[in-house]
């Protein structure tokens, strides 16, 4: 970067919902967040292939480009911002932003996710920062509080709800006793969830934004396949209706945990008393539960999506860049590798406590053949409900929970049970994490 510039330009590259947002908040705050910035912060082009978007949301036409090396060439843009979103072809242009000397700042989880190490490694030999603190949690600051704030700190725990589409229809499930396609049904109705919802409803979404995370809390890469993910498709009303009198939620949580020389990355449905604050936690929103050795426990609370908590994070993150650019400062954090060398934990060897359903015989004698295989699995038992029965079917089902146990052994357990005659059915099985 030259030194002695009188102004930023800024070069923007999609141009959707969130760019749109983005855009506006750069050219009706100009005036403010120059000042913030301590120089003059413009936008200077978009590029947008459709030229049928051109000149559309108000946004003067003369801004527009289909052409992206207007950008990635122009000596008038210092920073990119990646609002492309996916993998390719993002991370060319990313990373061709980067080897060509401009800060970027991107909202990209998927990107981060998966190439957010080298990202920032090249970020780094090119003196350039990479910012993305809109990658996860939307508004809510994270990254930066997670790379500078609690710097100090050994983090332990990582519980977070971080997909806010899946949390939204987890509530409806909760309160109004809905099942999962209807509940599913009213997020789309209300542009909550996508037409095409799979990456949030499998967990992947919150995968990525935990692969995030936890490679800084834990200064080591965390990659997408040392992640264990599972959606809440699986979920049904009376799951919901026996956790609640069970005193507890069910909420899909990203966790990460450090124990030792272990680590684990996992998201998954997840029983959490009902009297935590993670519970409580209601609708579209996000929340994060950090644990570090001097802190304690933290929790960040806030809207994880749409565009003005996106652009929120995206144009602070190009006002630091600026402010650093008038400062003469290079702060190009990239992830400082942690002296430890960390072994991520295999799903089969987690340990936790379990919830399970199942839809059994309803005659004497079928508890004592379920509780033999779960003792021969070293699994106890601690305590059993018998919940609804059908005696035109002779059929019960009972839920049992746990004390913790292997998951290697629950799965194994679960899969003999399946096959006794007397069982009907293994409904679900929901992790506890009291
Ligand atoms: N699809 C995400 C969610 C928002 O539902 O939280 C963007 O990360």
């Amino acid at each position: 970067m030259k030194a002695g510039k009188s102004s930023i330009g800024i070069g923007l590259l999609g141009i959707g919902v969130i760019g749109s947002g983005v855009a506006k908040v750069l050219l009706n705050k100009t005036d403010t967040l120059s000042r913030r910035a301590g120089i003059p912060v413009i936008l200077q082009k978009i590029v947008e292939n459709d030229l049928n978007k051109h000149g559309t949301l108000g946004i003067d036409t003369g801004l527009f480009t289909a052409n992206y090396d207007d950008i990635l060439h122009s000596t008038d843009i210092d920073v990119i911002i990646e609002l492309i979103g996916g993998e390719h072809p993002a991370f060319e242009f990313v990373s061709q932003a980067l080897n060509n000397g401009k800060h970027v700042v991107t909202a990209n989880k998927e990107l981060m996710a998966k190439h957010g190490y080298n990202l920032l490694k090249l970020a780094h030999e090119h003196n350039v920062s990479l910012r993305y603190e809109a990658s996860v949690g939307g508004g809510i600051p994270l990254i930066a509080p997670f790379q500078q704030d609690l710097v100090a700190n050994d983090i332990t725990t990582i519980y977070a709800i971080l997909n806010g589409t899946t949390n939204y229809i987890i509530t409806r499930m909760a309160q109004e006793n809905l099942d999962f396609s209807a509940a599913l049904k009213q997020a789309q109705e209300l542009g909550y969830a996508e037409a095409n919802p799979s990456n949030d409803i499998e967990g992947l979404d919150a995968a990525y934004k935990l692969a995030i995370l936890a490679t800084i809390a834990f200064g080591t890469e965390i990659k997408m396949q040392d992640i264990y993910y599972e959606g809440i498709s699986r979920l049904q009303a009376r799951d919901f209706r026996y956790a609640q009198e069970l005193n507890y939620s069910i909420k899909l949580l990203a966790i990460a945990k450090q124990i030792d020389d272990f680590i684990e990355v996992r998201v998954h449905p997840v029983f959490i008393s009902e009297d935590s604050l993670l519970a409580k936690v209601n609708g579209v929103y996000n929340a994060i539960n950090v644990e570090g050795d001097l802190v304690g426990s933290l929790i960040f609370y806030g809207q994880g999506a749409g565009p003005q908590p996106t652009s929120s994070a995206v144009v602070s993150d190009v006002i630091k860049i600026a402010q650093n650019i008038a400062n003469g400062i290079v702060n190009n954090i990239q992830i400082t590798p942690s002296e430890h060398k960390y072994t991520i934990k295999p799903m089969s060897e987690i340990e936790t406590k379990y919830y399970m359903r199942m839809n059994v015989e309803d005659r004497s004698g079928v508890l004592a053949q379920i509780s033999k295989i779960l003792g021969d699995h070293s699994i106890s038992i601690s305590s059993v409900i018998q919940k609804e029965s059908d005696p035109a079917t002779k059929t019960a089902e009972i839920v049992i929970m746990t004390h913790p146990a292997k998951e290697q052994a629950v799965q194994e357990a679960l899969k003999k049970a399946e096959n006794l005659d007397i069982v009907k059915e293994i409904s679900n099985f929901v992790r506890v994490e009291a």
